[in-house]
């Protein structure tokens, strides 16, 4: 390949999270979490693998000006972390040199306050700041002087990175490209599959069963709110070959009778609502879909509605699925993350059977004798002298053996 071609594609290249880190977050004193193609923590019940995915959370909304008002009415701010310093970080790789940012705030009082705030280009010893921001003040790296200089004008309560990206005030791409790549996190819950009757028992929206106003999205909604709108984006926005494959996908996990998924209009209210047809069967609206149809569907639209994240977080997207449909979901994960880091949180060990490589995308999560969260990767030559002997290595663990397979801890 000529030279020129290969520049060309490291430009073209999408900023990725190469590496999570989290500190004082419930049972986390300190994780790091490279998330390299597929991670997938496993683990058992509190062994702090929402937790890191609520750690991508914020990170995705660390940029936010409202971020700190947020932390507060959504995540229940430090009432819920157990500790009275958090620190988030992130490194990114991608569109250029390396990028490590990190931030801490502190429980001070009845106040959350910014501690400390850094970005650093380069990596190993070439790394060098050029945004820190302690209690005492601000710095950048000046373009002109090579140095650290005093910046002043800024709120205490918001970060300093999206405040100089937002005025057009930060004198490097890396600034922007930190900003975009927390702002590319895109992260899942379950989907919230719930009875239509249920939720209207209760007055709750209606979620994923229910209709959607029709508007440009290249997401599915948190618990997959909005999903005909996802659908519509996906039939008619993107190509006829697109929309073909999408359906290819569909049939893989639903069967070949899928004949096809549609949105169909409600005529007063400029509305849609998803239906899903079975060769020679009537239209099956979402309000009647099975649990497990409905978050496949809404997995395939995650997978599909491709946009340029820098990284997909799912906590638990085996919940509702068939273990035929769970390995159909690996596999996708397994070739999105060929494109983009993925990074899965679950207790299923059919998720970890259906990896193609468990010694390099487990990451085993497991509280230590003071109940603090510890990362162990596992062992690939006594994983491979164990599956000789058990079904597959989900068995392994189900059976408690998964101590003579665990190979280093992590960090
Ligand atoms: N204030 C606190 N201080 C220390 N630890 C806490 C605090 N609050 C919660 N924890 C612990 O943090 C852990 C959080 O678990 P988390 O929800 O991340 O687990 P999980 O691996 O997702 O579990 P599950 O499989 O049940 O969903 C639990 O072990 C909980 O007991
Ligand atoms: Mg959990």
């Amino acid at each position: 390949m000529p030279k020129r071609d290969k520049v060309q594609n490291k430009k073209d290249e999408h900023d990725r999270i190469a590496e999570i880190r989290v500190a004082g977050m419930r049972s986390i004193e300190l994780v790091v979490v490279r998330t390299d193609g597929l991670a997938v923590l496993l683990g058992e019940n509190g062994s702090g693998k929402s937790t890191i995915v609520e750690a991508c959370e914020l990170l995705r909304k660390s940029p936010r000006p409202d971020f700190l008002d947020t932390f507060h009415r959504h995540h229940a701010g430090f009432n819920s972390l157990g500790s009275d310093a958090l620190r988030l970080g992130v490194t990114i790789v991608g569109r250029g040199p390396a990028l490590r940012y990190d931030f801490s705030l502190l429980h001070e009082g009845i106040h959350t306050v910014i501690e400390s705030e850094e970005l650093r280009v380069g990596s190993g010893k070439h790394a060098r700041p050029v945004l820190v921001r302690t209690r005492s003040g601000a710095k950048i790296l000046s373009p002109e002087r090579n140095r650290l200089v005093a910046y002043k004008g800024y709120a205490p309560e918001q970060f300093l990175l999206p405040l100089l990206v937002a005025r057009d005030d930060a004198p490097y791409a890396s600034f922007a490209r930190t900003v975009r790549a927390l702002e590319g996190i895109e992260v899942h819950l379950p989907f919230e599959v719930l009875p239509y009757w249920s939720r209207k028992a209760y007055n709750r929206p209606s979620g994923m069963r229910g209709s959607a106003y029709v508007q440009p999205t290249d997401r599915v909604e948190l618990l997959g709110n909005d999903l005909a709108n996802a659908f519509y984006q996906l039939k008619n926005a993107r190509s006829p070959e697109h929309w073909r494959e999408t359906l290819e996908y569909i049939k893989l996990g639903l069967g070949d009778e899928v004949e096809d998924v549609s949105t169909e209009g409600d005529p007063g209210g400029g509305e849609i609502a998803l239906n899903i047809t079975f060769s020679g069967q009537r239209p099956e609206p979402a309000t009647a879909m099975s649990d497990g149809m409905l978050a496949y569907l809404a997995l395939i639209a995650v997978l599909r509605l491709e946009n340029q994240r820098s990284l997909l977080v799912f906590d638990e997207p085996d919940l509702h699925l068939h273990p035929h449909l769970l390995r159909r979901v690996v596999d996708f994960f397994e070739t999105t993350a060929k494109g983009q880091p993925v990074l899965i949180a679950t207790q299923s060990d059919q998720f970890l059977d259906a990896l193609a490589n468990p010694s390099r995308s487990a990451h085993i999560c497991r509280l230590d004798d003071q109940r603090r969260t510890r990362l162990y990767r596992l062992d690939a030559s006594s994983l491979e002298r164990w599956l000789k002997r058990y079904r597959g290595i989900g068995e392994l663990r189900s059976e408690g053996y998964e101590d003579f397979v665990l190979g280093e801890e992590e960090s």
